[in-house]
């Protein structure tokens, strides 16, 4: 597989799980996640996200060995998952997936079965005690952990004492403010969160709702990010453009945003 993935600037790291939305609807094994991370990381994506729910409407447990197959390094896997949601007799829970198959990095989201997706970031007061552990676990295994946390998170040097090594900035707000042509005061709070968090020692990733419009401001304005994932909007673009050429077009804005 050729890759001339994205190294020294933000990754992207394509999330597949509309890839498997769209498959689910019909059973069987179309379209194929593992022929679309073949594809994606062809074009030089720089990783694979997959986000398994409990109910297995997207991508599933089975879905991930695969992945880590294909994902090898510098190309990274990311598991993103609520690491409290209870396992049931098909998802295994979340700690579980991560400690089988051991991606390159854990994503907590606090996501809750009846959501349609990811919409807020932990509540770093409340959670702290219980995620510590877990975190430590994680890290135990070698595995990077990053944290979903709300665009104006205000407390987020607890998200060092939690001993994470990244945050993943929730975009959701700043996609639909830029949509309304007034992002200012959205793009502020994601760069305030951003640079405290890099105050205290972290990383910075950012996703959920990024498309081609809209990345590259976030870019410029919170730089350096080291991650997006970003799944929704590609996987949409890429039924008018082709996979391939999307992704390239995603790299492409990246690229821009370094002026590279
Ligand atoms: N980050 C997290 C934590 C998510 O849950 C999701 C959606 O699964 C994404 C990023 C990607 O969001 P989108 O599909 O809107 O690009």
């Amino acid at each position: 597989m050729s890759v001339e993935h994205s190294a020294g600037l933000t990754t992207l790291s394509v999330n597949l799980n509309k890839v498997a939305l769209l498959r689910n609807s019909r059973g069987g094994d179309s379209p194929s996640v593992v022929r679309a991370a073949g594809t994606v990381l062809g074009a030089g994506a720089g990783g694979i996200t997959l986000h398994p729910r409990p109910d297995l409407r997207h991508a599933r447990p089975d879905d991930i060995a695969p992945m880590r197959e294909l994902c090898l390094a510098p190309v990274e896997l990311n598991l993103e998952g609520n690491p409290f949601a209870p396992a049931n007799d098909r998802y295994p829970g979340f700690l579980q997936l991560v400690e089988q198959y051991r991606p390159d990095q854990a994503t907590l989201v606090p996501d809750a079965d009846a959501q349609l997706t990811s919409d807020h970031g932990f509540d770093l007061a409340l959670d702290a005690a219980r995620l510590r552990p877990i975190v430590a676990s994680l890290r135990a295994l070698g595995i990077r952990v990053s944290l979903f946390v709300d665009m104006d998170a205000v407390d987020i040097e607890r998200a060092a004492e939690i001993g994470v090594d990244r945050i993943e900035i929730y975009t959701g707000p700043y996609a639909r403010a830029y949509s309304c042509g007034d992002a200012a005061a959205a793009l502020d709070a994601c760069a305030q969160t951003a640079s405290a968090a890099r105050a205290v020692g972290l990383g910075v990733n950012a996703g959920h709702d990024l498309d081609l419009h809209n990345l590259g401001a976030l870019l410029r304005y919170c730089a350096p990010i080291s991650e997006v994932s970003i799944g929704h909007a590609l996987v949409g673009d890429a039924l008018y453009q082709g996979l391939e050429a999307t992704v390239r077009a995603y790299l492409g804005v990246i690229a821009d945003a370094y002026g590279r």
